[in-house]
């Protein structure tokens, strides 16, 4: 099998506390003030937690390995005694390398704990032992070690690659990305709370303007309740012989099954009218309660019977470009002046409103704006199914008052101006507003369902994809719910304000594909990345929902040579769009190639990877192997929260595995010769599951899981 070249050993190739580290990380995933997830979606985002740790792990030497310097050791020793001191913990004893080893990994267990990230009694420890750890590798005192994350998305990796006290670097091929990146590396270090409070101050003005100016769009009842939300179906001509009435398409009847109280729809068949009428039952029985209109894409008739078939379902909706501004209003979800939630049946007053929305939006010649030449995925793409409905492009999903509240408030965030010393924020102010925006209409679209048990509108991607929806939630963006530009900003405010206190380093965001980057030989000491997981996340396609945002607000200047680039350039298998099993493997490798060329010969490197399918594994690994690194180790961390469902279809697998390696080099930067062969790979497996699998069962790492697990050499 082949070995690494002779360094000492990262503590991550000889251990790591993954049990306590997925506790963290799976606890993580409930934690929203102040966390990374708050700056703007991003598809499977690491946990900071396991990013902390490995990073750590990485960075960090094993005092017990007989090539450890020993200013490491002398060091570690000293900054676990302080450590310990600062934090009133009884010393351990750590004469012996072994102990000191257990106390850095401990050290490292607690420190991937949220609450502990910000504690400067963790931060000086864990800086001071990365930079006597590069020191000991021979880095030039005073300088950092420099982590590179060539897939970096929604920059958890490099955030922690700072907060423990080293240079971070961070690329990606997606514009979105790459300004996300932007503002956790670049902005927020470079400005700290200062840039909390412009944020702030600028974001209250931006939203009382464009409240202003949007209000009469979102009147109240003329008893004085506020509208929490609109309900919408879909609707089709029933085909039923002689009958032609309007069907509205709803999956559920259930306005509402919260607690003991519950609300439905009634449909009333109007054949004379051809169209369906409505009433609110309030607690109705559950018999009384009919199905809804529609059933895996064919549309029964509550006149006449008739079920419309799922294809003429398709070309009805298909001729009107999905039927999202043809759709019917069937309930109004308020707030009365009780604070209670009452759902009404919409007055001649929201039809006349939905009409004067549509007006302005012409009026404004919406056309030029939410990129038409920007359209949807090819039918087929990953998960997008929507096209086979007429959706065609980008703005088929959006009403026209949701078009409204879009353009509105990108004119708003436009007038931003800032004078003074102050002045070279106002780009920044607007690029973290406009994210704050574009973070929002996540939850104004027409793919956004309505849930009827948490009485609130879901976001339109509930999964890493767009789903036909028939029948949508409009929500009221000044209610105060999630979606609204306010609530929204304020988790935005105490994400700048969390950073701030994390690092005052500032990192490095860049627009590059990973094939290519601009980095020059041997510049990195960890090249730290989690890369796409083959076919499991169409990132190109999703995050063009954004793009229109930062092109009016001038923050992407060619969008369209942008969107070439991330298409020809995406990492990912997805026949639709010509890039095979062949295709990824190559790009995978040419990345992972580039990815050795950069890193030091006595760097180090880590891959995430998860994948339901042994073809996505295979496909990885080949990968790693033909860009020629060597796996020293492998840890699952499992992400999941406790008892939520392993659904089999879900890019949010239960355990990622790091994979750890090494640049099959000489100390010279020459490829070594010799290469792994499966065959021994194979021979050798039992014998280290053997060895580990007690270890193993203790930390609950079983299964499939375990043996990807383990250190490759001891
Ligand atoms: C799994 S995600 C990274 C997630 C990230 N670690 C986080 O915590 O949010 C993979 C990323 O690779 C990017 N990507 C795909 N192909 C690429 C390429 N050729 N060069 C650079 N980035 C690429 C995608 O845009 C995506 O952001
Ligand atoms: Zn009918």
């Amino acid at each position: 099998m082949t070995r690494a070249a002779n360094y000492p050993k990262r503590l991550i190739e000889v251990d790591l506390p993954i049990k306590k580290i997925s506790e963290h990380a799976r606890r993580e995933k409930s934690i929203r003030h102040g966390h990374i997830s708050t700056l703007h979606i991003w598809w499977a985002r690491r946990p900071l937690a396991a990013c902390r740790a490995v990073i750590c792990g990485a960075l960090w030497l094993d005092p017990a390995d007989p090539l450890c310097p020993d200013s490491f050791k002398t060091e570690a020793k000293k900054q676990m005694a302080q450590f310990w001191n600062t934090v009133d913990t009884t010393a351990r004893n750590v004469g012996n390398p072994l102990e000191l080893r257990q106390a850095l990994l401990d050290f490292i267990a607690d420190f991937s704990n949220w609450d502990n990230s910000t504690d400067e009694r963790y931060l000086n420890t864990a800086r001071a032992l990365t930079q006597s750890a590069h020191e000991a590798l021979g880095g030039e005192p005073g300088t950092r070690p420099l982590v590179v994350d060539p897939f970096a998305g929604g920059g958890s990796i490099p955030l922690e690659a700072l907060r423990v006290g080293a240079d971070a670097y961070a690329s990606d091929l997606n514009p979105v990305a790459v300004l996300l990146n932007k503002v956790v590396l670049e902005y927020i270090p470079k400005y700290g709370p200062e840039l909390a409070d412009e944020v702030r101050k600028w974001g209250q003005w931006v939203k009382e303007e464009a409240e202003k100016e949007l209000a009469e769009f979102y009147p109240k009842d003329p008893d004085g309740a506020t509208p929490i939300a609109y309900l919408w179906a879909r609707t089709i001509r029933c085909e039923g012989p002689g009958c032609g009435a309007e069907v509205p398409l709803i999956r559920s009847l259930w306005l509402a099954k919260k607690g003991s109280r519950s609300v439905a729809l009634k449909l009333i068949p109007n054949p004379a009218e051809k169209r369906i009428d409505f009433e609110i039952l309030h607690d109705p029985k559950v018999a009384d309660v009919w199905e809804g209109t529609v059933k895996r894409g064919s549309a029964t008739c509550p006149c006449c019977g008739y079920t419309t078939s799922v294809q003429n379902v398709r070309n009805q909706l298909s001729n009107r470009g999905g039927g999202t501004n043809e759709s019917r209003l069937y309930c109004k979800v308020v707030k009365n002046k009780y604070e209670e939630t009452e759902y009404r049946l919409p007055t001649q007053q929201d039809f006349l409103i939905v009409q004067k929305s549509q007006n302005r939006i012409k009026e404004l010649e919406q056309d030029r704006f939410f990129l038409p030449t920007c359209p949807l995925p090819p039918d087929g793409a990953l998960g997008f199914r929507i096209q086979k409905y007429g959706f065609i492009k980008w703005e088929d999903i959006f009403s026209y008052r949701q078009k409204l509240l879009i353009l509105s408030y990108i004119a708003v965030i436009k007038k931003i101006s800032i004078k003074g010393k102050k002045q070279e924020q106002e780009k920044i102010v607007k690029t973290i507003l406009g994210l704050n925006l574009s973070k929002n209409i996540t939850f104004s679209s027409s793919l956004c369902i309505w849930r009827n048990v948490r009485t609130c509108v879901a976001q339109t991607f509930g999964r890493p994809t767009l789903s036909m929806i028939w029948d949508y939630g409009e929500m009221n963006p000044f209610f105060g719910s999630a979606g609204d530009f306010s609530e929204s900003l304020s988790y935005m405010v105490e994400l700048i304000e969390y950073i701030s206190k994390s690092t005052e380093i500032q990192g490095k965001s860049q627009i590059q594909d990973a094939a290519n980057t601009s980095l020059p030989d041997d510049i990195t000491d960890f090249y730290c990345t989690d890369p796409p997981y083959y076919d499991a996340i169409p990132y190109a396609h999703l995050s063009k929902y954004f793009f229109a945002i930062f092109k009016e607000l001038e923050i992407f200047e060619d969008t369209q040579d942008a969107i070439q680039f991330l298409d020809q350039n995406e990492c990912i298998a997805d026949e639709q769009l010509g890039k095979d099993r062949l295709f990824f493997e190559r790009k995978m490798t040419d990345c992972l190639l580039e990815g050795r060329r950069i890193s030091k010969p006595n760097g180090i490197g880590l891959i995430v990877f998860a994948h339901k399918s042994t073809k996505g594994w295979e496909t990885q690994l080949q990968a790693m192997i033909n860009a020629d690194w060597v796996i020293t180790a492998s840890w699952p961390i499992d992400t999941e929260r406790p008892g939520r469902l392993r659904a089999q279809d879900s890019a949010a697998l239960a355990s990622s595995i790091h994979l750890v390696c090494r640049p099959r080099e000489n100390p010279n930067g020459q490829v070594r010769e010799e290469i792994g062969e499966w065959s021994d790979i194979l021979a050798e497996l039992p014998l280290r599951i053997k060895e580990w699998m007690p270890r193993l069962k203790q930390e609950n790492v079983v299964g499939a899981d375990a043996i990807f697990a383990c250190p490759a050499q001891r």
